[in-house]
This record gives structure tokens, C-alpha cells and sequence, in this order.
């Protein structure tokens, strides 16, 4: 059975195992690793442990240019299969390209369900926050993520260019 967890330094040797297989320089989508990140020593993980913990905490200012945000872990016994990232409100980055909620999971944990789940769960927690409506994007490619958004009644909204890239960006009510 999955579980979401706040994230715990337990899972170090879990995490590491996860995010090789993810590849060498892979971006963790709803992770939360940021390239500064020490996550390898277990002092780095600590502190990055902590980072997300603060993150969430409404009583601590969030870093330079971001918000406050709810990490959660997605684990099945003991494994490490995936993250998830709820923001609490939305800086103009977020708005165009980067939106309220993020996940992913490694590649063997694909294709089970699981983004759905753990998405569920995490609109719960949104609605629980206050909020009425929340945005998730995806690259216009990522049909598996589009289906996930689609799933839990996204609209959407445009496709926008953003710089570099093209993003489709979907709006969830939470709101009867
Ligand atoms: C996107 C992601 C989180 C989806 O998680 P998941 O739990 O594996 O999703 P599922 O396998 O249940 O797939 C969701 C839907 O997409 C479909 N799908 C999955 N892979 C697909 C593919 N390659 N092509 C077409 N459809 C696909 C599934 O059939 C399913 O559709 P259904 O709900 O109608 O049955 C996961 O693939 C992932 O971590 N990808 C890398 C990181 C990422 O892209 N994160 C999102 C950034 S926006």
C-alpha cells in the first residue's frame, strides 16, 4: 500500500536509490532539490530535510523569489517512489510556467496510478489551505501527466510560450 509521508531523513539510503534511477542530472519534478542541494552526505540531507519542513512552515519567511510550499513523499515499504509539491500561492513564475502543484515519480514506479493518488490527496490538502482553485502545468508532450490533471476535472486553459518552452496550463475548481 503507498503512503504519503512528510519527508523524514530516514529515507536517505531510499531517496539515493530512487534518484539514481532517475538518471544522472534528471530534474526531480515536485522534489524540491534545488541545484545547491547537498543530498548525497547525510548532514546535506539533513539540512535539505529541514529546508523542505521550513518550506511548509507559515512562520518562516520562504527563500528569495519562492513560496511556501507542502512537500510529500511518495513511499511503499520502506521504497522511495516519488514527490509531490503543493505551493500555497502562486509568484508570477508559478502563474505562467510552474503552477501549485508538481510531482514525480521513478521511472519503475510509472504507470500505476500512483500521480493520480497521491494528486487526490494533495487537492484535499489544497482545499484544506483555503484555496478555491489550483494550477497545473505539463509540457504538451507529457500526455501521462495531462491525463492525470485531466482526471481530477482540469481545464484548460491555454498553451502558453514561455521562453524556451510551450506549456499547457490547467485550472482545477475545488470549489462546489
Ligand atoms: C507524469 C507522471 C507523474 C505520471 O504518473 P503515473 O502514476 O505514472 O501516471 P499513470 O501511469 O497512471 O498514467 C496516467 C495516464 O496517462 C496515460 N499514459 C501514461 N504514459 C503514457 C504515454 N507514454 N503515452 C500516453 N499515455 C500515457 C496512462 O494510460 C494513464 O491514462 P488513464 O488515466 O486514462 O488510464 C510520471 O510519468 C512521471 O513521474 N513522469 C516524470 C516526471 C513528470 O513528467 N512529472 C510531471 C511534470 S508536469
Amino acid at each position: 500500500m503507498p503512503k504519503l509521508i512528510a519527508p523524514t531523513v530516514v529515507l536517505h539510503a531510499a531517496f539515493l536509490e530512487a534518484r539514481e534511477e532517475w538518471g544522472e542530472g534528471a530534474w526531480l519534478h515536485g522534489h524540491g532539490v534545488r541545484p545547491t542541494d547537498d543530498v548525497v552526505s547525510a548532514a546535506g540531507f539533513e539540512r535539505w530535510v529541514a529546508s523542505l519542513h521550513d518550506q511548509e512552515d507559515v512562520s518562516i519567511p520562504p527563500i528569495d523569489g519562492w513560496v511556501h510550499c507542502t512537500y510529500r513523499w511518495i513511499v511503499e515499504d520502506e521504497r522511495f517512489l516519488g514527490a509531490i509539491a503543493l505551493r500555497h500561492t502562486l509568484n508570477d513564475w508559478l502563474l505562467q510556467t510552474g503552477g501549485h502543484i508538481g510531482y514525480g515519480l521513478r521511472p519503475t514506479a510509472r504507470g500505476r496510478g500512483l500521480a493520480s493518488w497521491a494528486l487526490g490527496h494533495t487537492l484535499e490538502t489544497a482545499r484544506s489551505l483555503g484555496l478555491d482553485r489550483v494550477l497545473l502545468t505539463c509540457h504538451p508532450g507529457n500526455t501521462a501527466s495531462a491525463r492525470t490533471i485531466e482526471a481530477h476535472g482540469g481545464v484548460l486553459e491555454d498553451i502558453r510560450n514561455t521562453g524556451p518552452d510551450r506549456v499547457k496550463r490547467y485550472w482545477i475548481n475545488l470549489r462546489p
